[in-house]
């Protein structure tokens, strides 16, 4: 059976813990579920340059890609605030990329703080089909 929504949350509050983020203070986990059920987490990773920064949904991906996985169907996103924390611009375009139009289910500490689609976060991609 495939991961819950809350299974992916919780996957991405643990690797949230994990953040290195002393520039912003500002920690976010990502879980990224593979259709074989496989669940590829990951936290937003900063650095002094702050320009090399990558976040949390990132992480995931490459780690999952690394993996061998290459179909996704969910991506959970968990910050501490109170409105839904969605992925940044270079996150969509990246997940658009290798995953797709995935369900993205973004969280906070406590409780499913939102549901989306990619395909509405990210309506008009610039996509290798457009010169291929
Ligand atoms: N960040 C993420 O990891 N994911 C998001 O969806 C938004 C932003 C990170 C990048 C940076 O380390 C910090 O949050 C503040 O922008």
């Amino acid at each position: 059976m495939s991961a819950t929504h809350s299974q992916l949350l919780d996957a991405a509050r643990k690797a949230r813990l994990n953040a290195c983020a002393p520039f912003s203070g500002f920690q976010v986990g990502a879980a990224l579920l593979s259709v074989d059920g496989r669940i590829f987490a990951g936290c937003n990773i900063e650095n002094c340059s702050y320009g090399l920064t990558v976040c949390a949904e990132r992480v995931a991906l490459f780690k999952a890609l690394s993996e061998g996985a290459r179909q996704f169907t969910h991506i959970a996103v968990v910050a501490d605030t109170a409105d839904p924390t969605p992925p940044c611009g270079a996150c969509r375009q990246l997940l658009w990329e290798y995953g797709g139009d995935l369900e993205i289910v973004i969280g906070n500490l406590d409780a499913e703080k939102g549901l989306y689609r990619l395909k509405d976060l990210f309506p008009l991609p610039f996509e290798a089909k457009l010169f291929t």
